[in-house]
């Protein structure tokens, strides 16, 4: 018990803030080191005796480049350059000259020593540059590689480490400007939120089910038709922009959509999480939700599907309708149609979230507590 306290001490002291973002620590130094040591033995290896000018890419490079160089046996010269592509956590998508090379690196081995290689436009930036410079040879050496980011073919030849896709600060690195002279490397701690995206056939009790979870688990309930009937009704400037295109009788495009959802993740800032309801409702919009979440930092945690036997649906629908008077609910024929039409959607999306692990089928027939319980397992195990 004492371990564990201590240990969640620990783990809470460790954390780190820089603006508006927290940290936690996930290299530590000396595994830092470690990877350079090896990094640097092999430049030895490849240009002892050859006078290599080592090419340092600024800011980020600055404490990689140091170390690399401090290693470096023999003759050598630095030189160098300073891009800039970042803006807080994500690339803007072009590479900009701040400061440009101020010694010529014409018939020279060059080796560029950047801190981290992400989707590679950087590199490319570098490439161009070595290109027009008349290198005898170059050489990218870089202390992180994210494959799962990279975009491009340039061959990057001596990687520190592979990382996964997750934004990182430390030993050069930083956000918004802070965070470079950390000595170990910290990676954004993500919102610790509950998204659901919940499914379920028609009659399958998705409503009811959102109702409960919604209190149980404090979650806002975003139902895409509830979010669309109120910004209709209220006239807001998304609500009028998406009544253009129904009143074409055109499908409102994804954009607008998740804009509106957009606006409602924001109106509900420091929520628990949210339960999505009828989107998305393909790959598509699975997506953009996707986006939409990893921009405020968080993401899907799970696709709950209920699941409930066909003839069961049918069934219930048809009670229904002999109580609510639906005319939707009163033909077997439309029932069964739109089960179909719910399955021929959720499949694809089943595929998609089955392959990030986050499918969950519950069964849906049992009294409306049991059924609760058996989401809140899956909810609880997250
Ligand atoms: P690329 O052009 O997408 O390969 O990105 C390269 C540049 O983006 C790096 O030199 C960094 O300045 C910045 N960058 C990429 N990923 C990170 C990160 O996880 N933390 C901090 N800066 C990053
Ligand atoms: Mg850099």
């Amino acid at each position: 018990m004492i371990r564990i306290l201590i240990f969640a001490a620990l783990i809470f002291i460790v954390l780190i803030q820089l603006h508006d973002l927290k940290f936690a620590p996930f290299i530590s130094e000396e595994k830092i080191t470690s990877v350079i040591d090896a990094m640097a033995l092999k430049i030895n290896q490849d240009y002892n005796g050859k006078n290599p000018v080592f090419l340092a890419v600024l800011n980020g490079a600055f404490m990689v480049a140091s170390e690399i160089i401090k290693r470096f046996d023999g003759d050598c010269e630095v030189a160098f350059v300073k891009l800039g592509s970042y803006q807080g956590t994500s690339t803007t998508g072009n590479v900009e000259t701040l400061v440009g090379l101020n010694i010529s690196l014409q018939n020279r081995h060059v080796v560029v020593i950047e801190d981290i290689v992400d989707t590679g436009i950087t590199l490319e930036a570098i490439y161009r540059i070595l290109e027009k410079e008349h290198a005898a040879d170059y050489k990218i050496a870089t202390l992180f590689f994210k494959p799962e980011a990279y975009q491009k073919k340039f061959t990057v030849n001596y990687i520190g480490m592979e990382i996964p896709n997750d934004f990182i600060v430390g030993y050069g690195l930083d956000y918004n400007g802070l965070g470079r002279n950390l000595t170990q490397v910290y990676k954004l701690k993500k919102e610790n939120m509950t998204n659901l995206v919940l499914f379920g056939p028609p009659g399958a009790g998705k409503g009811t089910q959102a109702n409960f979870l919604k209190d149980k688990y404090k979650l806002v309930h975003i139902s895409t038709g509830d979010v669309f009937r109120y910004n209709i009704k209220n006239e807001t400037s998304l609500g009028l922009h998406a009544k253009s295109f129904m009143d074409q009788g055109k499908l409102v495009p994804d954009n607008v959509t998740i804009e509106m959802l957009g606006a409602e993740v924001d109106k509900n800032k420091g929520a628990n999480g949210f339960i999505f309801d009828g989107f998305p409702r393909t790959v598509a919009q699975a997506e953009a939700l996707a986006v939409l979440l990893e921009e405020k930092n968080t993401n899907v945690s799970a696709m709950i599907a209920l699941e409930v036997d066909d003839e069961v649906l049918v069934q219930r629908l048809l009670e229904r309708g002999k109580t609510s008077g639906r005319k939707d609910d009163a033909d077997e024929a439309i029932i069964r149609n739109r089960i179909h039409v719910y399955y021929e959607e959720t499949a694809i999306l089943k595929q998609f979230y089955l392959k990030e692990d986050k499918y969950y089928g519950v069964d849906g027939v049992g009294s409306i507590s049991e059924i609760t319980e058996r989401i809140s397992a899956v909810i609880d195990s997250l």
